[in-house]
Protein backbone atom coordinates (compact mmCIF):
# COMPACT_ATOMS: atom_id res chain seq x y z
CA UNK A 1 0.00 0.00 0.00
CA UNK A 2 0.98 3.34 -0.84
CA UNK A 3 -0.29 6.69 0.32
CA UNK A 4 0.22 10.13 -1.27
CA UNK A 5 0.75 13.28 0.35
CA UNK A 6 1.09 16.59 -1.22
CA UNK A 7 3.68 19.55 0.74
CA UNK A 8 3.41 21.17 -2.53
CA UNK A 9 2.88 25.25 -1.57
CA UNK A 10 -0.54 24.56 -4.51
CA UNK A 11 -2.29 22.26 -4.56
CA UNK A 12 -2.46 21.49 -1.53
CA UNK A 13 -3.84 18.50 1.03
CA UNK A 14 -7.99 18.85 1.03
CA UNK A 15 -10.24 18.43 4.40
CA UNK A 16 -12.57 15.59 4.06
CA UNK A 17 -15.30 17.14 4.64
CA UNK A 18 -14.49 19.24 2.11
CA UNK A 19 -13.84 16.37 -0.50
CA UNK A 20 -17.46 15.32 0.31
CA UNK A 21 -19.31 18.19 -0.45
CA UNK A 22 -18.02 18.28 -3.94
CA UNK A 23 -18.70 15.05 -4.58
CA UNK A 24 -22.63 15.73 -3.78
CA UNK A 25 -24.95 15.72 -6.67
CA UNK A 26 -24.14 18.57 -8.78
CA UNK A 27 -27.03 21.52 -8.40
CA UNK A 28 -27.47 24.53 -11.26
CA UNK A 29 -26.46 27.87 -10.78
CA UNK A 30 -29.09 29.97 -11.70
CA UNK A 31 -31.40 28.34 -8.55
CA UNK A 32 -31.96 29.63 -5.74
CA UNK A 33 -30.52 26.83 -3.93
CA UNK A 34 -27.30 27.98 -5.51
CA UNK A 35 -27.52 31.50 -4.54
CA UNK A 36 -27.98 30.36 -0.90
CA UNK A 37 -24.68 29.00 -1.38
CA UNK A 38 -23.15 32.20 -3.26
CA UNK A 39 -24.50 34.34 -0.49
CA UNK A 40 -23.18 32.24 2.00
CA UNK A 41 -19.22 32.30 0.20
CA UNK A 42 -19.52 36.29 -0.09
CA UNK A 43 -19.93 36.54 4.00
CA UNK A 44 -17.19 34.34 4.32
CA UNK A 45 -14.85 35.53 2.34
CA UNK A 46 -15.60 39.21 4.04
CA UNK A 47 -14.45 37.59 6.59
CA UNK A 48 -11.55 35.61 5.51
CA UNK A 49 -9.97 38.89 3.39
CA UNK A 50 -11.11 40.88 6.44
CA UNK A 51 -12.92 43.54 4.26
CA UNK A 52 -16.32 44.97 4.07
CA UNK A 53 -15.83 44.99 -0.08
CA UNK A 54 -17.20 42.52 -2.09
CA UNK A 55 -14.70 39.81 -3.14
CA UNK A 56 -15.43 38.28 -6.64
CA UNK A 57 -14.88 34.70 -7.80
CA UNK A 58 -13.66 33.98 -10.65
CA UNK A 59 -13.72 30.27 -12.13
CA UNK A 60 -10.03 30.16 -13.09
CA UNK A 61 -6.56 29.31 -11.45
CA UNK A 62 -4.92 32.38 -9.61
CA UNK A 63 -3.20 33.80 -12.98
CA UNK A 64 -6.88 34.93 -14.02
CA UNK A 65 -7.39 37.38 -11.02
CA UNK A 66 -3.82 38.90 -11.95
CA UNK A 67 -4.33 38.94 -15.49
CA UNK A 68 -7.55 41.08 -14.26
CA UNK A 69 -5.65 42.83 -11.80
CA UNK A 70 -4.02 44.81 -14.56
CA UNK A 71 -7.00 44.76 -17.35
CA UNK A 72 -9.48 46.33 -15.43
CA UNK A 73 -7.21 48.51 -13.54
CA UNK A 74 -5.36 50.36 -15.66
CA UNK A 75 -5.72 52.41 -18.75
CA UNK A 76 -3.83 53.25 -22.25
CA UNK A 77 -0.34 55.18 -21.38
CA UNK A 78 -0.10 54.11 -17.67
CA UNK A 79 2.94 53.58 -16.00
CA UNK A 80 2.96 51.22 -13.00
CA UNK A 81 5.91 49.89 -10.57
CA UNK A 82 6.44 45.75 -10.30
CA UNK A 83 7.96 44.05 -7.43
CA UNK A 84 10.47 41.32 -8.81
CA UNK A 85 12.16 38.93 -6.49
CA UNK A 86 10.82 35.50 -8.01
CA UNK A 87 8.90 33.63 -10.43
CA UNK A 88 5.27 35.25 -9.51
CA UNK A 89 6.57 38.99 -9.79
CA UNK A 90 7.86 38.84 -12.93
CA UNK A 91 4.67 37.40 -13.69
CA UNK A 92 3.47 40.68 -12.74
CA UNK A 93 5.61 42.26 -15.25
CA UNK A 94 4.95 39.74 -17.90
CA UNK A 95 1.03 40.55 -17.49
CA UNK A 96 2.15 44.42 -17.70
CA UNK A 97 4.09 43.64 -21.11
CA UNK A 98 0.88 41.54 -22.99
CA UNK A 99 -1.45 44.28 -22.28
CA UNK A 100 1.31 47.13 -23.51
CA UNK A 101 1.50 48.70 -20.12
CA UNK A 102 4.92 50.19 -18.97
CA UNK A 103 6.54 48.90 -16.39
CA UNK A 104 9.29 50.15 -13.68
CA UNK A 105 10.76 46.87 -12.10
CA UNK A 106 11.88 46.88 -8.18
CA UNK A 107 14.11 43.77 -8.82
CA UNK A 108 14.99 42.19 -4.88
CA UNK A 109 17.25 39.50 -4.76
CA UNK A 110 15.59 36.01 -4.49
CA UNK A 111 15.66 34.98 -1.18
CA UNK A 112 14.83 38.29 0.33
CA UNK A 113 12.41 40.82 0.63
CA UNK A 114 11.73 44.17 -0.86
CA UNK A 115 12.41 47.65 1.12
CA UNK A 116 9.33 49.31 1.86
CA UNK A 117 11.87 52.86 1.25
CA UNK A 118 12.99 51.41 -2.24
CA UNK A 119 8.29 51.45 -3.36
CA UNK A 120 8.61 54.99 -1.60
CA UNK A 121 11.44 56.31 -3.33
CA UNK A 122 10.54 55.01 -6.67
CA UNK A 123 7.10 57.03 -6.37
CA UNK A 124 8.67 60.04 -4.90
CA UNK A 125 10.19 60.14 -8.02
CA UNK A 126 7.86 59.44 -10.57
CA UNK A 127 4.51 60.88 -9.11
CA UNK A 128 3.21 59.15 -12.80
CA UNK A 129 2.90 55.86 -11.36
CA UNK A 130 -0.60 54.16 -11.33
CA UNK A 131 0.01 51.22 -9.50
CA UNK A 132 2.33 48.99 -7.44
CA UNK A 133 2.01 45.13 -7.93
CA UNK A 134 3.60 42.93 -5.60
CA UNK A 135 2.89 39.35 -3.85
CA UNK A 136 2.07 38.84 0.04
CA UNK A 137 4.34 35.52 -0.20
CA UNK A 138 6.81 35.25 -3.35
CA UNK A 139 5.94 31.16 -3.83
CA UNK A 140 9.22 30.35 -5.43
CA UNK A 141 11.21 31.62 -2.78
CA UNK A 142 9.51 31.55 0.94
CA UNK A 143 9.66 35.24 1.21
CA UNK A 144 7.04 37.51 2.69
CA UNK A 145 7.18 41.00 1.56
CA UNK A 146 6.24 43.36 4.28
CA UNK A 147 2.67 44.16 2.99
CA UNK A 148 1.35 46.96 6.17
CA UNK A 149 4.13 48.77 5.70
CA UNK A 150 4.02 49.43 2.01
CA UNK A 151 0.10 49.34 2.38
CA UNK A 152 1.35 52.51 4.98
CA UNK A 153 3.70 53.91 2.15
CA UNK A 154 0.29 53.77 -0.47
CA UNK A 155 -2.08 55.67 1.72
CA UNK A 156 -0.32 58.67 1.60
CA UNK A 157 -0.88 58.80 -2.69
CA UNK A 158 -3.96 59.36 -3.98
CA UNK A 159 -3.34 58.13 -7.28
CA UNK A 160 -1.69 55.03 -6.80
CA UNK A 161 -3.29 51.78 -5.88
CA UNK A 162 -1.82 49.10 -4.34
CA UNK A 163 -2.10 45.25 -6.11
CA UNK A 164 -1.32 42.49 -3.77
CA UNK A 165 -1.06 38.79 -5.04
CA UNK A 166 -1.77 37.10 -1.37
CA UNK A 167 -2.44 33.50 -3.47
CA UNK A 168 -0.20 32.13 -0.99
CA UNK A 169 -1.03 34.76 1.76
CA UNK A 170 -4.97 34.82 2.79
CA UNK A 171 -5.88 32.42 4.74
CA UNK A 172 -2.20 32.03 6.57
CA UNK A 173 -1.11 35.32 8.13
CA UNK A 174 -3.00 38.32 9.57
CA UNK A 175 -3.64 40.59 6.31
CA UNK A 176 -6.50 42.69 7.00
CA UNK A 177 -7.39 44.32 4.15
CA UNK A 178 -9.26 47.76 4.69
CA UNK A 179 -7.15 47.97 7.74
CA UNK A 180 -3.89 48.19 6.09
CA UNK A 181 -5.35 50.38 3.16
CA UNK A 182 -4.77 47.37 0.43
CA UNK A 183 -6.60 48.36 -2.77
CA UNK A 184 -6.92 45.11 -4.36
CA UNK A 185 -6.17 41.48 -2.62
CA UNK A 186 -5.85 38.38 -4.88
CA UNK A 187 -6.40 34.70 -3.80
CA UNK A 188 -6.65 31.23 -4.80
CA UNK A 189 -8.17 28.06 -4.33
CA UNK A 190 -5.60 25.86 -4.05
CA UNK A 191 -3.64 27.10 -1.18
CA UNK A 192 -4.83 27.59 2.42
CA UNK A 193 -8.29 27.81 1.07
CA UNK A 194 -8.24 23.60 1.22
CA UNK A 195 -9.71 23.28 -2.40
CA UNK A 196 -8.34 22.12 -5.55
CA UNK A 197 -7.43 24.60 -7.78
CA UNK A 198 -10.06 26.41 -10.58
CA UNK A 199 -11.02 29.49 -8.08
CA UNK A 200 -9.67 32.44 -8.28
CA UNK A 201 -10.33 35.93 -5.94
CA UNK A 202 -9.91 39.37 -6.27
CA UNK A 203 -11.27 42.18 -3.94
CA UNK A 204 -10.86 45.51 -4.53
CA UNK A 205 -11.27 49.21 -1.92
CA UNK A 206 -13.48 52.16 -3.33
CA UNK A 207 -10.38 53.74 -4.34
CA UNK A 208 -9.27 50.83 -7.16
CA UNK A 209 -13.64 50.53 -7.73
CA UNK A 210 -12.74 54.41 -9.36
CA UNK A 211 -9.53 52.58 -11.34
CA UNK A 212 -11.79 50.15 -12.64
CA UNK A 213 -14.36 53.15 -13.52
CA UNK A 214 -11.92 54.73 -15.76
CA UNK A 215 -10.19 51.49 -17.19
CA UNK A 216 -9.89 51.65 -21.10
CA UNK A 217 -7.92 48.21 -21.51
CA UNK A 218 -9.49 45.35 -23.68
CA UNK A 219 -11.30 42.93 -21.18
CA UNK A 220 -13.62 40.38 -21.23
CA UNK A 221 -14.06 37.23 -18.99
CA UNK A 222 -12.09 38.53 -16.70
CA UNK A 223 -14.65 42.09 -16.39
CA UNK A 224 -14.99 43.04 -12.89
CA UNK A 225 -17.45 45.25 -13.08
CA UNK A 226 -19.90 42.89 -14.86
CA UNK A 227 -18.82 40.41 -12.29
CA UNK A 228 -19.81 42.96 -9.45
CA UNK A 229 -23.37 43.74 -10.69
CA UNK A 230 -23.72 39.65 -10.88
CA UNK A 231 -22.27 38.94 -7.41
CA UNK A 232 -24.43 41.63 -5.77
CA UNK A 233 -27.40 39.08 -7.15
CA UNK A 234 -25.85 35.76 -5.66
CA UNK A 235 -24.80 34.93 -9.61
CA UNK A 236 -21.52 34.84 -11.48
CA UNK A 237 -21.34 36.16 -15.01
CA UNK A 238 -20.80 33.16 -16.74
CA UNK A 239 -20.84 29.05 -15.39
CA UNK A 240 -19.11 28.62 -12.38
CA UNK A 241 -17.07 25.77 -11.18
CA UNK A 242 -20.39 25.04 -9.04
CA UNK A 243 -18.83 21.75 -7.06
CA UNK A 244 -15.52 24.20 -6.44
CA UNK A 245 -18.11 26.61 -4.84
CA UNK A 246 -19.98 24.08 -2.90
CA UNK A 247 -16.38 22.99 -1.37
CA UNK A 248 -15.70 26.61 -0.87
CA UNK A 249 -18.48 27.27 1.11
CA UNK A 250 -17.43 24.33 3.14
CA UNK A 251 -13.57 25.40 3.52
CA UNK A 252 -14.89 28.88 4.57
CA UNK A 253 -17.26 27.37 7.63
CA UNK A 254 -14.25 25.45 8.77
CA UNK A 255 -11.75 28.27 8.80
CA UNK A 256 -14.59 30.45 10.60
CA UNK A 257 -14.72 27.11 13.09
CA UNK A 258 -11.12 27.16 13.97
CA UNK A 259 -10.71 31.15 13.70
CA UNK A 260 -8.60 33.38 12.10
CA UNK A 261 -6.75 34.32 14.73
CA UNK A 262 -6.50 30.40 15.68
CA UNK A 263 -6.04 29.61 11.72
CA UNK A 264 -2.80 32.32 11.82
CA UNK A 265 -1.11 30.66 14.83
CA UNK A 266 -1.52 27.18 13.45
CA UNK A 267 0.09 27.92 10.19
CA UNK A 268 3.10 30.21 12.66
CA UNK A 269 3.25 27.34 14.80
CA UNK A 270 4.04 24.76 11.55
CA UNK A 271 6.20 26.92 9.95
CA UNK A 272 8.36 27.85 13.42
CA UNK A 273 8.74 23.69 13.58
CA UNK A 274 9.58 23.45 10.15
CA UNK A 275 12.23 25.98 10.02
CA UNK A 276 13.69 25.05 13.38
CA UNK A 277 13.56 21.28 12.00
CA UNK A 278 15.46 21.90 8.96
CA UNK A 279 17.62 24.06 10.95
CA UNK A 280 18.86 21.44 13.49
CA UNK A 281 19.48 18.88 10.40
CA UNK A 282 22.81 21.47 9.47
CA UNK A 283 20.11 23.11 6.49
CA UNK A 284 19.78 26.45 5.32
CA UNK A 285 16.86 28.30 4.79
CA UNK A 286 16.52 30.08 1.30
CA UNK A 287 14.79 33.46 2.90
CA UNK A 288 16.95 33.59 6.03
CA UNK A 289 15.30 36.52 6.94
CA UNK A 290 12.03 37.12 6.26
CA UNK A 291 10.45 33.60 5.58
CA UNK A 292 7.11 32.96 4.81
CA UNK A 293 4.53 30.84 7.67
CA UNK A 294 3.46 29.50 4.18
CA UNK A 295 6.11 27.34 3.16
CA UNK A 296 9.88 26.76 3.74
CA UNK A 297 12.48 26.88 1.30
CA UNK A 298 15.18 25.21 1.92
CA UNK A 299 18.95 25.35 0.93
CA UNK A 300 20.01 21.59 -0.34
CA UNK A 301 23.44 20.71 1.03
CA UNK A 302 26.66 21.16 -1.23
CA UNK A 303 26.90 17.83 -3.14
CA UNK A 304 23.42 16.64 -3.11
CA UNK A 305 21.16 17.15 -6.38
CA UNK A 306 17.77 18.99 -5.14
CA UNK A 307 15.79 17.39 -7.97
CA UNK A 308 17.09 13.97 -7.25
CA UNK A 309 16.16 14.55 -3.74
CA UNK A 310 12.46 15.70 -4.42
CA UNK A 311 12.62 12.88 -6.64
CA UNK A 312 12.88 10.60 -4.24
CA UNK A 313 10.54 11.87 -1.76
CA UNK A 314 7.60 10.65 -4.33
CA UNK A 315 9.39 7.85 -5.04
CA UNK A 316 10.08 6.41 -1.52
CA UNK A 317 7.13 7.84 0.64
CA UNK A 318 4.64 9.08 -2.01
CA UNK A 319 5.24 12.72 -1.01
CA UNK A 320 5.01 15.78 -3.16
CA UNK A 321 7.30 18.83 -2.30
CA UNK A 322 8.23 21.48 -4.68
CA UNK A 323 11.28 21.67 -6.68
CA UNK A 324 12.97 25.27 -6.98
CA UNK A 325 12.27 27.09 -9.72
CA UNK A 326 13.85 28.55 -12.85
CA UNK A 327 17.49 30.10 -10.82
CA UNK A 328 16.74 27.95 -7.94
CA UNK A 329 16.16 24.90 -9.70
CA UNK A 330 18.22 22.33 -8.34
CA UNK A 331 18.97 24.01 -5.32
CA UNK A 332 16.38 24.58 -2.94
CA UNK A 333 12.96 22.09 -1.97
CA UNK A 334 9.86 23.80 -1.13
CA UNK A 335 7.97 22.49 1.86
CA UNK A 336 4.66 23.74 2.15
CA UNK A 337 2.62 24.24 5.41
CA UNK A 338 -0.67 26.04 4.14
CA UNK A 339 -3.71 25.22 4.30
CA UNK A 340 -5.27 21.49 5.73
CA UNK A 341 -2.06 20.58 8.00
CA UNK A 342 -1.07 19.66 11.38
CA UNK A 343 1.79 18.95 13.67
CA UNK A 344 1.93 15.50 12.91
CA UNK A 345 1.84 16.39 9.26
CA UNK A 346 5.01 18.35 9.81
CA UNK A 347 7.03 15.51 11.93
CA UNK A 348 6.57 13.13 9.06
CA UNK A 349 7.94 15.39 6.19
CA UNK A 350 10.60 16.06 8.37
CA UNK A 351 11.41 12.41 9.28
CA UNK A 352 11.08 11.99 5.74
CA UNK A 353 13.60 14.50 4.80
CA UNK A 354 15.90 12.83 7.57
CA UNK A 355 15.46 9.56 5.80
CA UNK A 356 16.12 10.63 2.46
CA UNK A 357 19.54 12.81 3.27
CA UNK A 358 21.10 10.04 4.53
CA UNK A 359 20.43 7.56 2.24
CA UNK A 360 21.72 10.46 0.14
CA UNK A 361 24.88 10.93 2.06
CA UNK A 362 24.11 14.41 4.22
CA UNK A 363 25.57 13.41 7.75
CA UNK A 364 23.92 14.29 10.69
CA UNK A 365 22.15 12.73 13.55
CA UNK A 366 19.08 10.56 12.75
CA UNK A 367 16.26 12.89 14.45
CA UNK A 368 17.85 15.59 15.18
CA UNK A 369 14.97 17.57 12.83
CA UNK A 370 12.27 15.73 14.68
CA UNK A 371 13.36 16.89 17.96
CA UNK A 372 13.46 20.20 17.26
CA UNK A 373 9.88 20.06 15.35
CA UNK A 374 8.73 18.96 18.57
CA UNK A 375 10.26 20.75 21.19
CA UNK A 376 8.35 23.65 18.73
CA UNK A 377 5.68 21.98 19.49
CA UNK A 378 5.81 21.33 23.23
CA UNK A 379 7.32 24.52 23.78
C1 LIG B 1 2.17 33.88 -5.24
C2 LIG B 1 1.53 33.21 -6.40
N1 LIG B 1 1.06 33.97 -7.39
C3 LIG B 1 0.47 33.43 -8.45
C4 LIG B 1 0.34 32.08 -8.59
C5 LIG B 1 -0.28 31.53 -9.81
O1 LIG B 1 -1.46 30.93 -9.54
P1 LIG B 1 -2.11 29.87 -10.52
O2 LIG B 1 -1.09 28.82 -10.79
O3 LIG B 1 -3.28 29.40 -9.71
O4 LIG B 1 -2.52 30.59 -11.73
C6 LIG B 1 0.82 31.23 -7.60
C7 LIG B 1 0.70 29.79 -7.74
O5 LIG B 1 1.47 29.00 -7.26
C8 LIG B 1 1.44 31.83 -6.47
O6 LIG B 1 1.93 31.06 -5.49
Amino acid sequence: MEKKYLFSPGPTMLPPEVVLKMAEPIMHHREPEFEKVFAEIREGLKFLFQTKNEVLVFTSSGTGAMEGAVSNLLSKGDKVLVVRGGKFGERWGEICKAYGIEFIPIDVKWGRAVDPKRIQEALTSDPSIRAVYIQATETSTGVVHPIKEIGGVLRRVDGTVLVVDAITGIGVFDMPMDQWGLDVVISGSQKALMLPPGLAFAALSEKAWKFVERSNLPKYYFDFKREMKAIQKNQSAYTPAISLMVGLRESLRLIQQEGLTQVFRRHERLARATRAAVKALGLDLFAPETPSPALTAVKVPEGIDGLKLQDLFFERFGITVAEGQDRAKGKIIRIAHLGYYDRLDMVMVISALEMLLHEMGHRFELGKGVKAAEEVFLG
